[in-house]
Protein backbone atom coordinates (compact mmCIF):
# COMPACT_ATOMS: atom_id res chain seq x y z
CA UNK A 1 0.00 0.00 0.00
CA UNK A 2 1.43 3.43 -1.01
CA UNK A 3 1.99 5.82 1.77
CA UNK A 4 -1.32 8.13 1.35
CA UNK A 5 -0.17 10.30 4.84
CA UNK A 6 -0.18 13.93 3.67
CA UNK A 7 1.13 17.13 5.16
CA UNK A 8 -1.18 20.10 4.30
CA UNK A 9 0.43 23.38 4.84
CA UNK A 10 1.91 22.28 8.07
CA UNK A 11 -1.58 20.26 8.42
CA UNK A 12 -0.50 15.99 8.93
CA UNK A 13 -3.45 13.82 8.22
CA UNK A 14 -3.11 10.22 7.52
CA UNK A 15 -4.63 9.95 4.37
CA UNK A 16 -5.42 13.66 1.71
CA UNK A 17 -8.99 13.04 2.14
CA UNK A 18 -10.97 15.44 4.75
CA UNK A 19 -14.41 15.91 5.05
CA UNK A 20 -15.66 19.48 3.96
CA UNK A 21 -17.50 21.87 6.24
CA UNK A 22 -20.89 21.11 5.89
CA UNK A 23 -23.56 18.57 7.93
CA UNK A 24 -21.34 15.59 7.84
CA UNK A 25 -18.85 17.52 10.18
CA UNK A 26 -21.90 19.22 12.23
CA UNK A 27 -20.90 17.47 15.48
CA UNK A 28 -19.10 15.38 17.68
CA UNK A 29 -20.98 12.37 17.17
CA UNK A 30 -20.61 12.74 13.27
CA UNK A 31 -16.57 13.14 13.55
CA UNK A 32 -15.88 10.82 15.15
CA UNK A 33 -17.71 8.26 13.07
CA UNK A 34 -16.21 9.66 10.57
CA UNK A 35 -12.40 9.28 11.98
CA UNK A 36 -13.36 5.75 13.01
CA UNK A 37 -14.43 5.33 9.29
CA UNK A 38 -11.01 6.54 7.96
CA UNK A 39 -11.67 9.97 7.05
CA UNK A 40 -7.79 11.73 7.13
CA UNK A 41 -9.65 15.25 8.49
CA UNK A 42 -12.48 17.18 8.62
CA UNK A 43 -13.51 20.96 8.13
CA UNK A 44 -16.00 21.38 11.09
CA UNK A 45 -19.58 23.54 9.98
CA UNK A 46 -19.04 26.49 9.57
CA UNK A 47 -18.70 28.48 12.89
CA UNK A 48 -20.57 31.71 13.29
CA UNK A 49 -19.94 34.27 16.16
CA UNK A 50 -21.59 34.48 19.35
CA UNK A 51 -24.99 35.08 20.16
CA UNK A 52 -28.42 33.69 19.12
CA UNK A 53 -27.42 30.82 17.04
CA UNK A 54 -28.84 31.15 13.11
CA UNK A 55 -32.68 29.58 12.50
CA UNK A 56 -32.99 27.39 9.77
CA UNK A 57 -35.81 26.63 7.56
CA UNK A 58 -38.03 24.05 8.74
CA UNK A 59 -39.20 22.69 5.44
CA UNK A 60 -37.13 21.08 3.09
CA UNK A 61 -33.78 22.20 2.51
CA UNK A 62 -32.23 20.24 -0.07
CA UNK A 63 -32.91 20.01 -4.02
CA UNK A 64 -31.42 17.72 -6.25
CA UNK A 65 -30.77 16.41 -10.08
CA UNK A 66 -30.61 12.55 -11.17
CA UNK A 67 -29.74 10.45 -13.70
CA UNK A 68 -31.52 8.26 -15.80
CA UNK A 69 -31.07 5.51 -13.12
CA UNK A 70 -32.02 7.71 -9.95
CA UNK A 71 -27.98 8.17 -9.20
CA UNK A 72 -27.56 11.70 -7.26
CA UNK A 73 -25.68 13.81 -10.12
CA UNK A 74 -26.35 17.14 -7.97
CA UNK A 75 -27.42 18.16 -4.64
CA UNK A 76 -28.71 22.16 -4.36
CA UNK A 77 -29.10 23.06 -0.39
CA UNK A 78 -30.08 25.88 1.34
CA UNK A 79 -29.07 24.99 4.77
CA UNK A 80 -26.98 28.45 6.93
CA UNK A 81 -23.90 27.85 8.92
CA UNK A 82 -24.15 25.66 12.27
CA UNK A 83 -27.56 26.36 14.13
CA UNK A 84 -25.97 24.68 17.44
CA UNK A 85 -24.20 27.16 20.04
CA UNK A 86 -21.08 27.86 19.42
CA UNK A 87 -19.87 26.95 22.89
CA UNK A 88 -20.61 23.15 22.37
CA UNK A 89 -18.99 23.27 18.71
CA UNK A 90 -15.90 24.11 20.46
CA UNK A 91 -16.16 22.10 23.32
CA UNK A 92 -16.56 19.13 21.05
CA UNK A 93 -13.89 20.20 18.81
CA UNK A 94 -11.29 20.01 21.27
CA UNK A 95 -12.33 16.85 22.96
CA UNK A 96 -11.69 15.20 19.35
CA UNK A 97 -8.89 16.78 18.86
CA UNK A 98 -7.30 15.61 21.97
CA UNK A 99 -9.17 11.85 21.31
CA UNK A 100 -7.42 11.92 17.48
CA UNK A 101 -4.58 13.53 17.61
CA UNK A 102 -3.04 12.33 14.26
CA UNK A 103 -6.29 13.35 12.40
CA UNK A 104 -6.72 16.95 11.01
CA UNK A 105 -9.39 19.41 12.13
CA UNK A 106 -9.68 22.77 10.75
CA UNK A 107 -12.56 25.07 12.09
CA UNK A 108 -14.60 26.76 9.81
CA UNK A 109 -15.46 30.41 10.40
CA UNK A 110 -17.89 32.82 8.93
CA UNK A 111 -18.80 35.70 11.42
CA UNK A 112 -19.52 39.51 9.77
CA UNK A 113 -16.85 41.25 8.13
CA UNK A 114 -15.52 43.62 11.26
CA UNK A 115 -11.78 43.21 12.80
CA UNK A 116 -13.25 42.78 16.18
CA UNK A 117 -15.69 39.85 15.38
CA UNK A 118 -13.14 38.02 14.16
CA UNK A 119 -10.32 38.61 17.05
CA UNK A 120 -13.01 37.44 19.23
CA UNK A 121 -13.53 34.33 17.22
CA UNK A 122 -10.42 33.58 16.49
CA UNK A 123 -9.11 33.61 20.42
CA UNK A 124 -11.64 31.01 21.16
CA UNK A 125 -10.63 28.67 18.34
CA UNK A 126 -7.08 28.97 19.18
CA UNK A 127 -7.84 27.40 22.39
CA UNK A 128 -9.46 24.31 21.23
CA UNK A 129 -6.27 23.41 20.06
CA UNK A 130 -7.51 22.60 16.08
CA UNK A 131 -4.94 22.57 13.38
CA UNK A 132 -6.14 25.89 11.66
CA UNK A 133 -8.89 27.65 10.25
CA UNK A 134 -11.07 28.18 6.96
CA UNK A 135 -12.65 30.97 6.24
CA UNK A 136 -16.28 30.77 4.73
CA UNK A 137 -16.21 33.13 1.79
CA UNK A 138 -18.54 31.01 -0.04
CA UNK A 139 -21.80 30.44 0.95
CA UNK A 140 -24.35 31.63 -1.64
CA UNK A 141 -27.26 31.99 0.07
CA UNK A 142 -29.08 32.98 3.53
CA UNK A 143 -25.73 34.06 4.84
CA UNK A 144 -24.43 36.13 1.82
CA UNK A 145 -27.54 38.16 2.07
CA UNK A 146 -26.37 39.44 5.48
CA UNK A 147 -22.95 40.79 3.89
CA UNK A 148 -20.84 37.74 5.16
CA UNK A 149 -20.13 34.27 2.47
CA UNK A 150 -19.96 34.67 -0.93
CA UNK A 151 -21.17 38.48 -0.19
CA UNK A 152 -17.10 38.68 1.04
CA UNK A 153 -15.98 36.29 -1.89
CA UNK A 154 -16.98 38.27 -4.46
CA UNK A 155 -14.55 41.40 -3.59
CA UNK A 156 -11.16 40.81 -3.46
CA UNK A 157 -10.47 43.73 -1.44
CA UNK A 158 -12.38 41.83 1.55
CA UNK A 159 -10.98 38.55 1.68
CA UNK A 160 -7.53 40.35 1.42
CA UNK A 161 -8.70 42.22 4.70
CA UNK A 162 -10.15 39.13 6.70
CA UNK A 163 -7.36 37.27 5.68
CA UNK A 164 -4.53 39.63 7.22
CA UNK A 165 -6.69 40.00 10.29
CA UNK A 166 -6.55 36.25 10.53
CA UNK A 167 -3.37 36.18 10.01
CA UNK A 168 -2.23 39.18 12.70
CA UNK A 169 -4.28 37.25 15.45
CA UNK A 170 -4.13 33.32 14.30
CA UNK A 171 -0.56 31.72 14.17
CA UNK A 172 -1.80 28.65 12.77
CA UNK A 173 -2.39 27.95 8.95
CA UNK A 174 -5.31 30.41 7.34
CA UNK A 175 -7.25 28.48 4.79
CA UNK A 176 -9.17 30.63 2.19
CA UNK A 177 -12.26 28.72 1.07
CA UNK A 178 -13.47 30.73 -2.15
CA UNK A 179 -16.74 31.25 -3.75
CA UNK A 180 -17.67 30.09 -7.68
CA UNK A 181 -19.86 32.61 -8.29
CA UNK A 182 -17.20 34.58 -9.70
CA UNK A 183 -16.32 35.67 -13.42
CA UNK A 184 -12.65 34.70 -12.78
CA UNK A 185 -11.36 32.54 -9.69
CA UNK A 186 -7.70 33.92 -10.01
CA UNK A 187 -8.72 37.33 -8.64
CA UNK A 188 -10.31 36.03 -5.16
CA UNK A 189 -7.25 33.42 -4.73
CA UNK A 190 -4.53 36.26 -5.72
CA UNK A 191 -6.36 38.47 -2.63
CA UNK A 192 -6.26 35.37 -0.46
CA UNK A 193 -2.57 35.19 -1.10
CA UNK A 194 -1.87 38.79 -0.70
CA UNK A 195 -4.01 38.68 2.92
CA UNK A 196 -0.86 36.18 3.60
CA UNK A 197 -3.23 33.05 3.41
CA UNK A 198 -1.50 29.76 4.04
CA UNK A 199 -3.78 27.84 1.17
CA UNK A 200 -6.73 28.06 -0.50
CA UNK A 201 -9.80 25.37 -0.92
CA UNK A 202 -12.03 25.53 -3.32
CA UNK A 203 -15.09 25.32 -4.39
CA UNK A 204 -17.92 26.10 -2.43
CA UNK A 205 -21.41 25.81 -3.50
CA UNK A 206 -22.99 27.44 -7.04
CA UNK A 207 -25.63 29.66 -7.34
CA UNK A 208 -28.60 27.78 -8.73
CA UNK A 209 -32.63 26.29 -9.25
CA UNK A 210 -32.59 22.70 -9.22
CA UNK A 211 -36.12 22.44 -10.47
CA UNK A 212 -39.54 23.90 -10.52
CA UNK A 213 -42.64 22.41 -9.58
CA UNK A 214 -45.25 22.95 -12.36
CA UNK A 215 -48.23 22.83 -10.66
CA UNK A 216 -48.13 25.16 -8.13
CA UNK A 217 -45.17 26.90 -9.75
CA UNK A 218 -42.70 27.66 -7.21
CA UNK A 219 -38.81 26.69 -7.28
CA UNK A 220 -37.78 23.22 -5.04
CA UNK A 221 -37.23 22.99 -2.54
CA UNK A 222 -40.36 24.95 -1.77
CA UNK A 223 -40.98 26.34 1.98
CA UNK A 224 -44.88 27.35 1.76
CA UNK A 225 -45.39 28.08 -1.47
CA UNK A 226 -41.68 30.05 -2.25
CA UNK A 227 -38.41 29.32 -2.82
CA UNK A 228 -34.78 30.16 -3.23
CA UNK A 229 -31.81 29.91 -4.73
CA UNK A 230 -29.54 27.68 -3.22
CA UNK A 231 -25.68 25.99 -3.19
CA UNK A 232 -25.20 23.50 -5.75
CA UNK A 233 -22.52 20.61 -5.00
CA UNK A 234 -22.21 16.94 -6.05
CA UNK A 235 -20.87 15.32 -9.08
CA UNK A 236 -22.51 17.78 -11.57
CA UNK A 237 -19.94 20.65 -10.23
CA UNK A 238 -16.91 18.20 -10.41
CA UNK A 239 -16.07 19.88 -13.61
CA UNK A 240 -15.93 23.07 -12.79
CA UNK A 241 -14.04 23.06 -9.61
CA UNK A 242 -11.70 20.99 -11.74
CA UNK A 243 -10.80 23.85 -14.02
CA UNK A 244 -10.76 26.51 -11.21
CA UNK A 245 -8.40 24.77 -9.30
CA UNK A 246 -6.27 24.07 -12.52
CA UNK A 247 -6.64 28.38 -13.45
CA UNK A 248 -5.02 28.57 -9.84
CA UNK A 249 -2.19 26.62 -10.24
CA UNK A 250 -1.28 27.55 -13.51
CA UNK A 251 -1.84 31.27 -13.03
CA UNK A 252 1.81 32.35 -12.86
CA UNK A 253 0.58 34.95 -9.83
CA UNK A 254 -0.73 32.27 -7.64
CA UNK A 255 1.25 28.92 -8.87
CA UNK A 256 2.53 27.42 -5.93
CA UNK A 257 -0.34 28.59 -3.65
CA UNK A 258 -1.45 25.22 -1.69
CA UNK A 259 -5.27 24.34 -2.53
CA UNK A 260 -7.27 21.70 -1.01
CA UNK A 261 -9.41 20.83 -4.16
CA UNK A 262 -13.29 20.50 -3.21
CA UNK A 263 -16.18 19.53 -5.44
CA UNK A 264 -17.93 16.12 -6.51
CA UNK A 265 -15.15 14.16 -4.82
CA UNK A 266 -16.94 11.04 -4.81
CA UNK A 267 -14.12 8.12 -6.30
CA UNK A 268 -10.91 8.00 -5.65
CA UNK A 269 -10.28 8.37 -9.53
CA UNK A 270 -11.94 12.22 -9.08
CA UNK A 271 -9.51 13.04 -6.03
CA UNK A 272 -6.31 11.87 -8.10
CA UNK A 273 -7.67 14.25 -10.64
CA UNK A 274 -8.08 17.29 -8.44
CA UNK A 275 -4.35 16.30 -6.92
CA UNK A 276 -2.96 16.05 -10.51
CA UNK A 277 -4.48 19.62 -11.37
CA UNK A 278 -2.61 21.44 -8.15
CA UNK A 279 -4.61 20.57 -5.07
CA UNK A 280 -2.64 19.33 -2.27
CA UNK A 281 -5.31 17.54 -0.85
CA UNK A 282 -9.49 16.92 -1.87
CA UNK A 283 -12.29 17.45 0.88
CA UNK A 284 -15.54 15.54 0.17
CA UNK A 285 -19.30 16.58 0.84
CA UNK A 286 -21.97 15.03 -1.47
CA UNK A 287 -20.39 11.81 -2.02
CA UNK A 288 -20.34 11.41 2.29
CA UNK A 289 -23.75 12.59 2.64
CA UNK A 290 -25.38 9.98 -0.21
CA UNK A 291 -23.33 7.27 0.40
CA UNK A 292 -22.36 7.25 4.23
CA UNK A 293 -18.97 7.86 5.75
CA UNK A 294 -17.48 3.76 4.79
CA UNK A 295 -17.42 5.92 0.94
CA UNK A 296 -13.68 6.94 2.03
CA UNK A 297 -12.65 3.40 2.34
CA UNK A 298 -12.98 2.82 -1.59
CA UNK A 299 -10.85 6.11 -1.84
CA UNK A 300 -8.22 5.06 0.25
CA UNK A 301 -7.66 2.00 -1.43
CA UNK A 302 -7.91 3.08 -4.98
CA UNK A 303 -5.69 5.94 -4.80
CA UNK A 304 -3.21 3.40 -3.12
CA UNK A 305 -3.47 1.10 -5.76
CA UNK A 306 -3.44 3.27 -8.47
CA UNK A 307 -0.10 5.15 -6.78
CA UNK A 308 1.25 1.71 -6.73
CA UNK A 309 0.84 0.93 -10.44
CA UNK A 310 2.45 4.11 -11.12
CA UNK A 311 5.07 3.64 -8.55
CA UNK A 312 4.42 7.38 -7.82
CA UNK A 313 4.57 8.48 -4.42
CA UNK A 314 1.32 11.04 -3.43
CA UNK A 315 3.52 14.09 -3.90
CA UNK A 316 4.65 13.37 -7.46
CA UNK A 317 1.00 13.39 -7.96
CA UNK A 318 0.17 16.81 -7.02
CA UNK A 319 0.32 19.23 -10.13
CA UNK A 320 1.04 16.11 -12.16
CA UNK A 321 -1.00 17.55 -15.05
CA UNK A 322 -0.86 21.31 -14.53
CA UNK A 323 2.02 21.64 -17.46
CA UNK A 324 -0.60 20.00 -19.65
CA UNK A 325 -3.08 22.62 -19.33
CA UNK A 326 -3.11 25.34 -21.61
CA UNK A 327 -4.98 27.51 -23.65
CA UNK A 328 -6.67 26.84 -26.98
CA UNK A 329 -4.25 28.54 -29.06
CA UNK A 330 -1.63 26.38 -28.25
CA UNK A 331 -3.29 23.03 -29.06
CA UNK A 332 -1.67 21.07 -32.07
CA UNK A 333 -3.49 21.86 -34.98
CA UNK A 334 -1.88 19.33 -36.83
CA UNK A 335 -2.90 16.17 -34.43
CA UNK A 336 -5.62 14.75 -36.34
CA UNK A 337 -7.70 11.54 -35.37
CA UNK A 338 -10.66 10.31 -37.04
CA UNK A 339 -13.96 8.20 -35.15
CA UNK A 340 -13.45 4.18 -34.89
CA UNK A 341 -16.33 1.92 -34.59
CA UNK A 342 -15.81 -1.66 -33.38
CA UNK A 343 -18.44 -3.65 -35.12
CA UNK A 344 -17.68 -6.94 -32.54
CA UNK A 345 -19.52 -4.09 -29.26
CA UNK A 346 -21.72 -2.07 -31.31
CA UNK A 347 -25.46 -3.15 -30.25
CA UNK A 348 -27.04 -1.21 -33.72
CA UNK A 349 -28.66 1.52 -31.62
CA UNK A 350 -28.27 4.03 -34.08
CA UNK A 351 -27.31 7.32 -31.41
CA UNK A 352 -24.35 8.09 -33.21
CA UNK A 353 -25.61 8.14 -36.22
CA UNK A 354 -28.42 10.52 -35.15
CA UNK A 355 -26.25 12.51 -33.50
CA UNK A 356 -23.40 12.85 -35.88
CA UNK A 357 -26.33 13.23 -38.64
CA UNK A 358 -28.96 15.36 -37.21
CA UNK A 359 -26.43 17.38 -35.51
CA UNK A 360 -22.69 17.07 -36.41
CA UNK A 361 -20.62 16.57 -39.93
CA UNK A 362 -22.85 13.43 -41.46
CA UNK A 363 -19.81 11.44 -41.12
CA UNK A 364 -21.83 8.32 -39.49
CA UNK A 365 -22.99 5.55 -42.61
CA UNK A 366 -26.12 3.83 -42.23
CA UNK A 367 -25.86 0.50 -44.21
CA UNK A 368 -27.66 -2.42 -44.48
CA UNK A 369 -28.39 -4.63 -41.53
CA UNK A 370 -27.88 -1.34 -39.30
CA UNK A 371 -23.71 -1.79 -40.03
CA UNK A 372 -22.59 1.84 -38.98
CA UNK A 373 -19.41 3.20 -40.31
CA UNK A 374 -17.26 6.46 -40.06
CA UNK A 375 -17.34 8.13 -43.42
CA UNK A 376 -13.18 9.37 -42.88
CA UNK A 377 -13.84 12.12 -45.73
CA UNK A 378 -16.52 13.91 -43.73
CA UNK A 379 -15.33 13.48 -40.00
CA UNK A 380 -13.93 16.33 -38.54
CA UNK A 381 -12.98 14.38 -35.11
CA UNK A 382 -15.25 16.05 -32.90
CA UNK A 383 -16.03 13.32 -30.69
CA UNK A 384 -19.74 13.48 -30.24
CA UNK A 385 -20.77 9.96 -30.93
CA UNK A 386 -17.88 8.51 -28.80
CA UNK A 387 -19.80 10.60 -26.01
CA UNK A 388 -23.14 9.44 -26.97
CA UNK A 389 -22.46 5.78 -27.45
CA UNK A 390 -23.68 4.05 -24.61
CA UNK A 391 -21.25 1.44 -25.09
CA UNK A 392 -17.69 1.87 -23.39
CA UNK A 393 -15.09 1.89 -25.66
CA UNK A 394 -17.30 0.79 -28.50
CA UNK A 395 -16.25 4.11 -30.74
CA UNK A 396 -12.59 5.47 -29.89
CA UNK A 397 -10.63 8.10 -31.60
CA UNK A 398 -7.69 6.95 -33.66
CA UNK A 399 -4.56 8.84 -34.47
CA UNK A 400 -3.81 9.44 -38.29
CA UNK A 401 0.14 8.89 -38.15
CA UNK A 402 2.04 11.80 -40.29
CA UNK A 403 2.72 11.29 -43.39
CA UNK A 404 -0.85 9.23 -43.98
CA UNK A 405 -3.85 11.32 -46.44
CA UNK A 406 -6.81 13.33 -44.19
CA UNK A 407 -9.57 12.01 -46.54
CA UNK A 408 -11.76 14.99 -45.34
CA UNK A 409 -8.78 17.83 -46.23
CA UNK A 410 -7.36 16.04 -49.09
CA UNK A 411 -4.05 17.09 -46.87
CA UNK A 412 -0.94 15.02 -45.59
CA UNK A 413 -1.25 15.01 -41.90
CA UNK A 414 2.44 17.03 -41.24
CA UNK A 415 4.37 15.95 -38.10
CA UNK A 416 4.98 19.04 -36.68
CA UNK A 417 3.09 21.31 -33.93
CA UNK A 418 1.48 23.86 -35.40
CA UNK A 419 -1.01 25.79 -33.29
CA UNK A 420 -3.44 28.83 -34.20
CA UNK A 421 -0.55 31.49 -33.58
CA UNK A 422 1.00 30.67 -36.39
CA UNK A 423 -1.90 29.46 -38.51
CA UNK A 424 -1.96 31.03 -42.21
CA UNK A 425 -5.57 32.17 -41.86
CA UNK A 426 -5.24 33.93 -38.20
CA UNK A 427 -4.92 37.66 -39.29
CA UNK A 428 -2.70 38.41 -35.59
CA UNK A 429 -0.15 35.57 -37.03
CA UNK A 430 0.32 37.31 -40.77
CA UNK A 431 0.71 40.89 -39.03
CA UNK A 432 3.19 39.13 -36.54
CA UNK A 433 4.94 37.38 -39.28
CA UNK A 434 5.06 41.18 -41.17
C1 LIG B 1 -26.06 20.87 3.12
C2 LIG B 1 -24.75 21.54 2.89
C3 LIG B 1 -24.28 22.45 3.81
C4 LIG B 1 -23.07 23.08 3.63
N1 LIG B 1 -22.61 23.92 4.59
C5 LIG B 1 -21.40 24.50 4.45
C6 LIG B 1 -20.86 25.28 5.48
O1 LIG B 1 -21.45 25.45 6.54
N2 LIG B 1 -19.65 25.84 5.27
C7 LIG B 1 -18.95 25.68 4.12
O2 LIG B 1 -17.84 26.20 3.99
N3 LIG B 1 -19.43 24.91 3.12
C8 LIG B 1 -20.64 24.31 3.27
N4 LIG B 1 -21.10 23.49 2.28
C9 LIG B 1 -20.31 23.33 1.05
C10 LIG B 1 -19.40 22.11 1.11
O3 LIG B 1 -18.45 22.24 2.15
C11 LIG B 1 -18.65 21.90 -0.22
O4 LIG B 1 -17.86 23.05 -0.48
C12 LIG B 1 -19.58 21.69 -1.39
O5 LIG B 1 -20.67 20.89 -1.01
C13 LIG B 1 -18.87 21.04 -2.58
O6 LIG B 1 -18.39 19.76 -2.27
P1 LIG B 1 -19.18 18.39 -2.69
O7 LIG B 1 -19.44 18.48 -4.16
O8 LIG B 1 -18.26 17.29 -2.29
O9 LIG B 1 -20.44 18.39 -1.92
C14 LIG B 1 -22.31 22.82 2.46
C15 LIG B 1 -22.79 21.91 1.53
C16 LIG B 1 -23.98 21.25 1.73
C17 LIG B 1 -24.48 20.25 0.74
S1 LIG C 1 -16.28 12.19 -34.46
FE1 LIG C 1 -17.91 13.67 -34.87
S2 LIG C 1 -17.83 13.95 -37.08
FE2 LIG C 1 -16.70 12.06 -36.64
S3 LIG C 1 -18.20 10.46 -36.83
FE3 LIG C 1 -18.18 11.03 -34.68
S4 LIG C 1 -19.81 12.59 -34.49
FE4 LIG C 1 -19.35 12.36 -36.66
S1 LIG D 1 -23.95 4.50 -30.68
FE1 LIG D 1 -22.44 2.90 -30.34
S2 LIG D 1 -23.62 1.06 -30.01
FE2 LIG D 1 -25.00 2.54 -30.90
S3 LIG D 1 -24.88 2.16 -33.11
FE3 LIG D 1 -23.36 3.70 -32.65
S4 LIG D 1 -21.49 2.59 -32.32
FE4 LIG D 1 -23.15 1.13 -32.18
Amino acid sequence: MADLSSDFVGIKSPNPFWLASAPPTDKEYNVRRAFEAGWGGVVWKTLGSEGPPVVNVNGPRYGAIWGADRRLLGLNNIELITDRPLQANLEEMARVKANYPDRAIVASIMVPCEEDAWREILERVAETGVDGIELNFGCPHGMSERGMGSAVGQVPEYIEMVTRWCKTYYDKPVIVKLTPNITDIRKPAKAAKDGGADAVSLINTINSITAVDLDDFCPEPTIDGKGSHGGYCGPAVKPIALSMVSEIARDPETHGLPISGIGGVTTWRDAAEFLALGAGNVQVCTAAMTYGFKVVQEMISGLSQYLDEKGMALDDLVGRAVPNVTDWQYLNLNYVTKARIDQDLCIKCGRCYAACEDTSHQAIAMKPGRVFEVKDDECVACNLCVNVCPVEDCITMERLTPGTLDERTGRVVESDYANWTTHPNNPAAKEAAE
